[in-house]
């Protein structure tokens, strides 16, 4: 009897698991028990995986993230058609993400957000960076004395005679510099540089802490979660370092703050807690500028906002460092352009269309976000005739597509020229989506793109950087949250 009564039940549990919680989803690969398509993800590598389901299920389909269906949408055309064109419907965050709300106090910041408090803030912060970004131009300003610092330190390195030279530290630590500037008012390059390298220590402990596919999983689990301590402490240890360094950070700054003289903020904290006393003095008291939204708000900007731009342009260097000839097309083009060691700037921007077409493609090829962060359905939709119910866990694929042949040809080549036309104008399509699109596209894509230019140019501008023959950088991808490629050196020779 007991047998019997097991027999059915496990059979029932079969049932559910390969056929009813997948009935009416796009196809996909089979999910096991508890841990879904773990498995294969560890077997294939996160990128193989992801090319390997669409190969084998279509542009539209469903893996699983232990017990959590997650629809993919692969194809241009399709995703426009719904994150761009129906965007309010695929503007939500999942709400079931434990790591992710014990790392913000809850549900706070600006990336896990959604609803109410998410529009409020990414229209806060959006308006921040615009003010930063237009009439004073203190965005370019800011940059650009990050670049200079970085030329100055290479140019020192060369008159020492130094042969072998590591520009990634100086690229990392240059953007790390920009966005705590933007957010907290100051520069690590001024004497603050053992700051900056305990918080890259404390993130890397962090990412890898909250990175892991085990931690993934206990994510969408709580039972699991205290189910496995030892992984619950390190969460909690790698949290607890982070938020220590961010609210002495703030409460320094806070100190500092003329809340009563009227002048404008020159940095994020200052902007918020301005706002704060602003609306505390129109008698709101029910309002969302709390000081957890602002930790929260910081980590987010931190986080999305330096890995991403400091290894995208580590990726360059090293593409044009493995494509001699895409170099010296870039040199040819700064030379007859710009003729000089000035300062590039974004007004030299529209003439200088081979260094724009490297930094597209080099966003392209360096792929650089191997999972996009999902979104969830706020109604049900019906995509490609399949009815999807609200609140299932959707994303658009950005790393299958900058990879797809129809979009473009030859995709596993490194190809400036094909984001420019028979005039040589740089262009650029709709399928060149690394920021990803839609009402949750990048909030710092302008701050990017900026800091993306000005390096490339001004770095090129001024040296040639060539490979070790000895030890030529290689392509090997470290998958993180974003994918960072290994350390390298180069010789670098100074153009004027
Ligand atoms: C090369 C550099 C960068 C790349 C490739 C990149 C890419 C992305 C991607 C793919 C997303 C997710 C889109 C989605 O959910 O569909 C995202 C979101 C986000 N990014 Fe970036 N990003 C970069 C730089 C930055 C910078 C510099 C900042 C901050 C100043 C930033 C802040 C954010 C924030 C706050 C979000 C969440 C937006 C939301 O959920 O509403 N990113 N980014």
């Amino acid at each position: 009897m007991i047998l019997l009564i097991f027999t059915l039940l496990f059979g029932l549990w079969m049932f559910q698991n390969f056929y009813w919680k997948r009935k009416g989803l796009p196809p996909g690969p089979t999910p096991l028990p508890l841990i879904g398509n773990l498995l294969s993800i560890d077997k294939l590598g996160l990128e193989d995986f992801f090319t390997d389901i669409k190969n084998k299920y279509g542009d539209i389909h469903t893996f699983w993230l232990g017990e959590s269906p997650v629809v993919s949408i692969n194809d241009v055309p399709t995703i426009l058609e719904t994150f761009v064109k129906d965007g309010e419907t695929f503007a939500g965050r999942p709400t079931n993400m434990l790591v992710t709300d014990m790392t913000r106090h809850g549900r706070n910041g600006l990336i896990f957000t959604d609803g109410p408090i998410w529009r409020e803030h990414r229209r806060f912060a959006l308006h921040v960076l615009r003010d930063f970004g237009m009439g004073k131009n203190l965005m370019q300003e800011r940059v650009l004395d990050e670049v200079s610092v970085l030329i100055d330190g290479v140019k020192k390195q060369i008159a020492a005679g130094e042969k072998e030279i590591n520009i990634q530290d100086g690229i990392d630590l240059g953007i790390g510099s920009i966005i705590n500037a933007l957010l907290f008012g100051y520069s690590f390059n001024k004497n603050k540089q053992e700051e900056f390298y305990e918080l890259k220590t404390h993130l890397q402990r962090f990412m890898r802490a909250v990175g892991s596919p085990l931690v993934r999983l206990c994510d969408r689990n709580p039972f699991m979660f205290k189910m496995l301590p030892f992984i619950y402490g390190d969460v909690t240890r790698a949290i607890k370092e982070l938020d220590g360094f961010f609210m002495k950070q703030l409460a320094a700054h806070e100190k500092e703050i003329n809340f009563d003289a009227d002048i404008e903020a020159t940095d994020f904290a200052e902007a918020f807690l301005k706002k704060r006393k602003q609306l505390e003095a129109e008698g709101i008291k029910d309002h969302t500028f709390t000081d957890k939204q602002l930790y929260g708000a910081c980590l987010d900007l931190w986080i999305a906002g330096q890995e991403t731009t400091s290894n995208t342009l580590a990726w360059l260097v090293i593409y044009l460092m493995l494509n001699p000839e895409a170099q010296k097309k870039v040199h040819a083009e700064l030379h007859s352009v710009i003729g000089s060691d000035r300062f590039i700037t974004v007004e030299d921007k529209t003439q200088l269309n081979y260094v724009n077409a490297v930094v597209a493609e080099t966003q392209r090829f360096c792929n650089l976000v191997p999972m996009n962060v999902n979104h969830r359905l706020v109604k049900d939709v019906e995509i490609k005739g399949y009815r999807i119910p609200a609140n299932t866990t959707i994303l658009h694929q950005i790393s299958t597509v900058l990879f797809d042949e129809r979009y473009f040809p030859d995709p596993l080549k490194f190809k400036p020229e094909r984001f420019l036309d028979s005039d040589g104008k740089f262009f650029q399509p709709s399928s060149l989506m690394p920021f990803g699109v839609g009402k949750r596209s990048c909030l710092g894509e302008g701050l990017a793109r900026l800091e993306l230019y000005l390096f490339a140019a001004n770095l090129f501008n001024h040296f040639e950087i060539n490979a070790i023959p000895s030890k030529p950088p290689n392509t090997i991808r470290i998958i993180g949250g974003t994918v960072q490629p290994e350390p390298f050196l180069a010789i670098i020779k100074s153009r004027f």
